[in-house]
């Protein structure tokens, strides 16, 4: 692997880093060499990895949605890891109705979600990219969603149970364009900020649902989670030392057409 695509002696954070596509992220993070910090709510989950993930990572407990703890937390793990190259926000947290259709949806679920989901990212951003401005530079991937691009297509779950959440839009939308923001506030001190938009991964959804999905994708199908995890680490890389204010999309074409 050249070395610009290596990780090596850098140290990245991810959040949500046990999910179905921060667990892809951390192993191609640890694929490339980096020191891996997962911070996530589920320590269940962390204590059931298998020993090759258990034994490449250091485990962060936190609830992310607690916006007021955010910047001691952030400082306390530069304190304690000794600095941060990486950060990534890929962390989901969610109200129990946020799969409610949007007739059902209250100003308390709508405005809680928007704290937790978008405001959580763009808090932590802000902080983590002070530490790192102040101490030369260093990257921020955040993770958006087509949704930031591109309306739903709400034929696709006729017959489901599925939707897509009214406030997931302006949610994603919000941290692609904050990324965008911050990435030009901190651009002359060696901070790039970037986010990612990426299509549905796979996750053994309804098959009438898939067929509608893949039928919309110019590679006729949903993404797998190292998809959506390897332009991820490319972002953090040297490779893509040039690129900073942009929205990455990986969707296998699905906003193409
Ligand atoms: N799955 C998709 O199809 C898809 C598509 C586009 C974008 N995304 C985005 O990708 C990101 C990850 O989504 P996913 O599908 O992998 O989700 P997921 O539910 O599989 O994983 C989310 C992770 O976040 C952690 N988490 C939840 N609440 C938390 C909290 N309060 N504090 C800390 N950690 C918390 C969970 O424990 C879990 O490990 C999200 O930003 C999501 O919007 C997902």
């Amino acid at each position: 692997m050249p070395d610009y695509f290596s990780l090596k002696n850098k140290t990245t954070v991810i959040t949500g880093g046990l999910g179905l596509i921060g667990g892809a992220i951390t192993q191609s993070l640890i694929e490339c060499e980096s020191r891996v910090i997962v911070v996530d709510i589920d320590e269940d989950r962390y204590k059931s990895l298998p020993e090759s993930i258990h034994s490449n990572i250091h485990f962060e407990k936190a609830d992310l949605t607690r916006l007021e703890e955010i910047e001691p937390f952030v400082k306390e793990l530069w304190d304690r890891y000794e600095g941060i190259d990486n950060w990534i926000n890929n962390a989901y947290p969610r109200t129990a109705d946020w799969a409610n259709k949007l007739e059902d949806v209250t100003v308390e679920s709508w405005r809680k979600n928007v704290d937790i989901q978008m405001n959580s990212y763009c808090i932590i951003s802000n902080e983590i990219a002070k530490l790192m401005a102040n101490n030369g530079g260093g990257n921020i991937v955040n993770v958006s969603s087509i949704q930031a691009l591109k309306a739903p297509d709400f034929t696709i779950y006729e017959g489901t149970d599925m939707t897509t959440p009214a406030a997931y839009t302006p949610i994603k939308a919000g941290i692609m364009m904050y990324s965008k923001y911050l990435a030009s506030y901190f651009g002359g001190r060696n901070v790039r900020v970037n986010a990612i938009c990426p299509g549905g991964v796979f996750n053994n959804q309804n098959e009438s649902f898939l067929k509608r999905y893949n039928k919309k994708t110019l590679l006729g199908r949903m993404a797998k989670p190292e998809e959506v995890a390897r332009p991820v680490v490319f972002l953090l890389s040297d490779a893509a030392s040039y690129i900073t204010g942009t929205a990455l999309t990986v969707d296998g074409g699905w906003t193409a057409i």
